[in-house]
């Protein structure tokens, strides 16, 4: 078979290891050729491609973002869009799609199957936040990442009686807060599913303070809301292809309360990008590879319209329309394991 595949929205570590293990099972088990798609839906909608042979991916499982590089290109937004990426299927001769990528990136490719496509998706997101699936690959890293830096934060706000705050990321889910938070013995979280109470988070400092320990972490999701409103920090009122703003800014207005609040010297600082950069963890990797070799499979069984998701420890599959359907935003379980690690007030 014809085989195109595409990576989608934000990159993510794995996104290699997935692309690898389809072209691999792919060639090796079922005399696949692969047609890649650079960066995205741009890619598809400006017939820009790659040949994806063995040797195309050789040497790349280690390696973070995605050598068919990605874009937040939507189709679904431009003139024409849908019917160029149909005129492209056709002009490669595709036999099927794969499709690499979180709720935006599957959301096109869901339009597209409505029109016939043949269509396999992997979900990817770092904020682990895809309906359907326990575990996004890339998340592991991202949350790895975390929590070294919040190790190091400890040593630097302890040397300075500081209180420093830390801002991940997570649009709409707080599981790289939460996961990192707990790991890396924040002492306060805050989460975008639950409103900022500072008055409990300075209840919190101050308990320390009043206990010796003159330094804390507090590590806020960059979707967290703005204390007091319904709205998230953001980065100018532009917004991409698929309508999200530019989130920033939450770390500095919650260090800028505290310190007005506790009186503690307080910095802050935001992880950013450096959460999505670099090598895959070996759990990411491993996800990855299960990921891409059952999402050829499925191709070679002609099971289209699906995403292939984890379910406990085993690959299964879902409808590709049910993983756009909603957010998984983190449980209430989370929130109680780590309120249950600070004071009872
Ligand atoms: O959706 C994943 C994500 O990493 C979000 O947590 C973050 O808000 C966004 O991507 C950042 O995207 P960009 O690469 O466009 O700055």
């Amino acid at each position: 078979m014809r085989v195109g595949i595409l990576t989608g929205g934000g990159d993510c570590p794995g996104l290699n290891a997935v692309i690898r293990a389809v072209v691999r099972k792919g060639i090796f088990h079922h005399q696949d050729e692969f047609v890649g798609f650079i960066e995205g839906w741009r890619g598809v909608v400006e017939n820009k491609t790659r040949p994806l042979t063995i040797d195309a991916v050789s040497g790349i499982l280690h390696l973070g973002g995605t050598i068919l590089r990605t874009s937040r290109t939507n189709p679904r937004k431009m003139e024409g869009g849908i019917d160029k990426c149909l005129a492209t299927i056709k002009a490669n001769n595709l036999d099927a799609l794969i499709t690499i990528g979180g709720d935006d990136t599957q959301g096109v490719a869901n339009a597209l199957l409505e029109k016939g496509v043949k269509i396999v998706g992997v979900p990817k997101t770092i904020d682990n936040d895809l309906s359907g699936t326990d575990a996004c690959f890339g998340f592991d890293t991202a949350v790895s990442i975390a929590t070294e830096a919040i190790d190091r934060l400890h040593s630097t706000a302890e040397a300075h009686n500081r209180v420093i705050v830390c801002e991940v990321m997570g649009r709409d889910a707080g599981w790289i807060a939460i996961t990192s938070g707990i790991a890396g013995g924040a002492d306060v979280i805050f989460v975008p599913e639950k409103p900022i109470d500072l008055d409990e988070a300075v209840k919190i400092l101050k308990y320390r303070h009043g206990h010796g320990k003159l330094f804390s972490i507090v590590v806020v999701a960059e979707g967290a809301k703005l204390p007091g409103t319904d709205q998230q920090a953001t980065h100018g009122a532009k917004l991409d292809a698929f309508g999200h703003a530019r989130l920033s800014g939450i770390a500095q207005t919650v260090a800028e309360m505290i310190e007005e609040k506790t009186g503690y010297e307080t910095r802050y600082v935001s992880l950013g990008h450096t959460q999505r950069g670099g090598t895959p963890t070996a759990y990411d990797r491993m996800l990855a590879t299960r990921y891409g070799t059952a999402a050829i499979d499925l191709v070679h069984q002609g099971k289209f319209g699906r995403l292939v998701v984890l379910r406990g420890t085993q690959i299964t599959n879902i409808p590709l329309a049910d993983a756009i359907a909603k957010t998984r935003t983190i449980g209430d379980d989370l929130i109680a394991l780590a309120a249950g690690l600070q004071p009872d007030f």
